[in-house]
């Protein structure tokens, strides 16, 4: 396997907490390999600056294997960079030519507020979670996973909803700061399965005017969809859609009898 050498420019946001207005600052990274991922590089870069006794760069990062949503860059203008269905762990810098100038900053959303550097507090998708991402089942032993037959395109459906790692690309890619591909896709997740349907519509409506408290509207851009590193369709929003204008009438109705 190849294992070429490059040099690259960064120009690379820093901001020193949510009060400072913040500035670009140029780094230069020299015989970066290819085959280092993203992050390897930022990490490499840190470590030179901790030993020029500078501070090193605020970023996120978990499981470097595209699994946690930790992860958060917008490289060049796109969220989690050029390469399409990967986040920003999984990119690789054979995808950047010697002597390019890349240009990374935090999620730009007003929901997200920048905690330093490249942090942002993304802990509004927690509170969209805390209102209706839930199911009710019964405790005690494990039930028999077979116990409950599901239809195989339910399940499949419901799989790609739950692959949503909640990075908040769909976010910071939307021009209106709309969280409804994240927030959709939860709800589509619980809301095809049986066993979501005992919240199914007060899930529905939950969940969506909790967004609405935090991020803009959605008006279809598509952009959420193009950056999401797990190929999330935007039909899931059709369908948390629709269930949400159910959930205006039966959950009134609901609401009425108590
Ligand atoms: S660090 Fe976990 S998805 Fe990127």
């Amino acid at each position: 396997m190849s294992n070429h050498l490059k040099d690259i420019i960064l120009k690379i946001w820093r901001q020193n907490g949510p009060q400072d207005s913040g500035r670009f600052e140029t780094y230069k990274v020299d015989e970066i390999s290819d085959e280092a991922s993203f992050l390897e590089m930022l990490d490499y870069l840190n470590e030179q600056l901790i030993t020029e006794g500078k501070e090193a760069i605020v970023f996120d990062h978990d499981c470097r294997e595209g699994i946690c949503g930790t992860c958060s860059l917008m490289i060049n203008g796109q969220a989690h960079g050029p390469e399409r269905s990967t986040a920003t762990c999984q990119l690789h810098m054979r995808k950047f030519s010697s002597g390019a100038e890349i240009v990374i900053e935090p999620w730009r959303a007003a929901a997200f507020p920048i905690i330093k550097d490249l942090m942002v507090d993304r802990s509004a998708f927690d509170r969209i979670i805390e209102s209706g991402g839930f199911i009710t089942s019964v405790t005690g032993g494990a039930p028999d996973a077979n116990l409950i037959p599901i239809p195989k395109p339910v399940a499949d459906s419901a799989m790609d909803s739950a692959a949503c790692i909640g990075c908040g690309a769909c976010v910071a890619a939307c021009p209106n700061g709309a969280a409804n591909l994240f927030t959709s896709a939860k709800i589509a997740h619980l809301n095809s399965l049986p066993q979501g349907q005992a919240e199914r519509y007060k899930r529905a409506e939950s969940m969506i005017e909790k967004m609405d408290e935090f991020f803009g509207s959605c008006t279809n851009h598509g952009e959420c969809e193009s950056a999401c590193p797990k190929e999330i369709s935007i039909d899931v929003i059709a369908l948390a859609n629709a269930d949400y204008r159910k959930a205006k009438l039966k959950n009134k109705k609901f609401i009425s009898r108590i």
